[in-house]
């Protein structure tokens, strides 16, 4: 597929995995919108090396995509959406903002593709989140590594997880009227550069590495006991996913992006040590939240359809996004 030209709206592209996406398709030669309304992203994460990677005045929508009127005005002659705007945040907002996500989150997925729909867009990519599969499933240590069936019949954990799974389902029935191509991945854990990492909303891989950089005048204290695991997803490789999804993914269901083991969170606490270089104290606090017990992907769906497979491994990845954060944290603080 020739990227060069192709009109493309990213959703949630001023944030983690958005951003990314954008720098690698304004690298191909794409015309980019983006549209995010900063909940969680930054318009800094739309640079590169100091410069804004698009044009910031007339290919940025700062949009509310739960507003009907802002989906249209964003799908307006757009030949492709990759949808990434939602609510998404670490476990203690999660779990303590339940009614929040999923309302916000159903009205975004609901406008943003009833609004493509009917500008005839020709292809539209959901993102969906392992955190969709049921709670059961989910809650032993060393479970079978998941297929993209194991989702049903659906119990996941949290409301974030129904919402993701109601995006989906929207996309199947969507994709059923015959009007336009839609294509699924469904997401494990996705880390790297861009992310998030203020206490409120950061998830678990940016935070400890937020409390590595800042020891001692933070602790390094991690949440629950450190044993539950999940499978990893550096940014890079989700980033391929996505382009390998609409040259060769739409209409197949959802597929499942990430490796077909877990890390403990305790491993990755030692990683964010070692990537800061000095001897810090782990400290494990039972009393907090630690989510689902373990999971990973079987990506046997992702190597067949997309010849997609992880390249990145934790350490690495862990490695890269340390340096990553470090420069951030300097750049905010040298700025305040
Ligand atoms: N990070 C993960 O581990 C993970 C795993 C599975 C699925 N996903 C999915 O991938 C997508 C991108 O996630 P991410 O990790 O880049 O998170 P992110 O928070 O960095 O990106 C989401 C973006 O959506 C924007 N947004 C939120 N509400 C909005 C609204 N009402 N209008 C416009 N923009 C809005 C946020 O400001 C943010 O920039 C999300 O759909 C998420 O559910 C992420």
């Amino acid at each position: 597929m020739d990227w060069n030209g192709a009109k493309v709206l990213v959703t949630g592209g001023a944030g983690q995995i958005g951003a990314n996406l954008v720098e690698r398709l304004v690298g191909m030669g794409a015309q980019i919108t983006v549209a995010d309304n900063l909940w969680r992203g930054k318009k800094s994460n739309l640079l590169k090396d100091g410069k804004p990677m698009i044009n910031m005045e007339t290919q940025f929508l700062e949009l509310d995509l739960a507003e009907r009127a802002a989906c249209d005005m964003a799908c307006a002659g757009q030949d492709i959406v990759i949808h990434l705007a939602d609510v998404v945040a670490g476990i203690n907002f999660v779990f303590g903002n339940q009614y929040f996500l999923f309302n916000k989150n159903a009205l975004i997925d609901n406008n943003m593709i009833q609004a493509a729909l009917d500008a005839g867009v020709e292809k539209y990519v959901f993102v969906g989140s392992a955190c969709s599969y049921p709670a059961d499933k989910q809650a032993v240590l060393n479970p079978p590594p998941f297929k993209e069936e194991d989702v049903y019949p659906a119990l996941p954990e949290s409301a974030y997880g129904w919402s993701k799974l109601m995006g989906e389902y929207l996309c199947e029935l969507a994709a059923q009227s015959g009007k336009m191509e839609t294509g699924v991945l469904r997401f494990h854990n996705v880390y790297g550069p861009r992310c998030e990492m203020s206490p409120e909303k950061s998830q678990v891989i940016p935070a400890l590495i937020r409390k590595a950089i800042r020891h001692p005048k933070e602790d390094f204290v991690v949440w629950g006991s450190g044993v539950q695991r999940r499978a990893f997803v550096y940014v890079d490789d989700a980033v391929e996913g996505l382009i390998r999804v609409v040259e060769r993914g739409m209409g197949k269901g959802a597929i499942q992006i990430g490796p077909d083991f877990s890390t403990s969170i305790r491993e990755v606490a030692e990683q964010a040590v070692a990537a800061s270089g000095r001897e810090i104290e782990i400290v494990f606090d039972p009393t907090k939240p630690e989510g689902d017990m373990d999971r990973a992907a079987d990506w046997t769906k992702a190597r067949e359809i997309l010849g997609w497979e992880p390249t990145v491994g934790v350490a690495e990845g862990i490695k890269r996004t340390y340096a990553w954060c470090e420069a951030e944290l300097h750049r905010l603080d040298n700025q305040t």
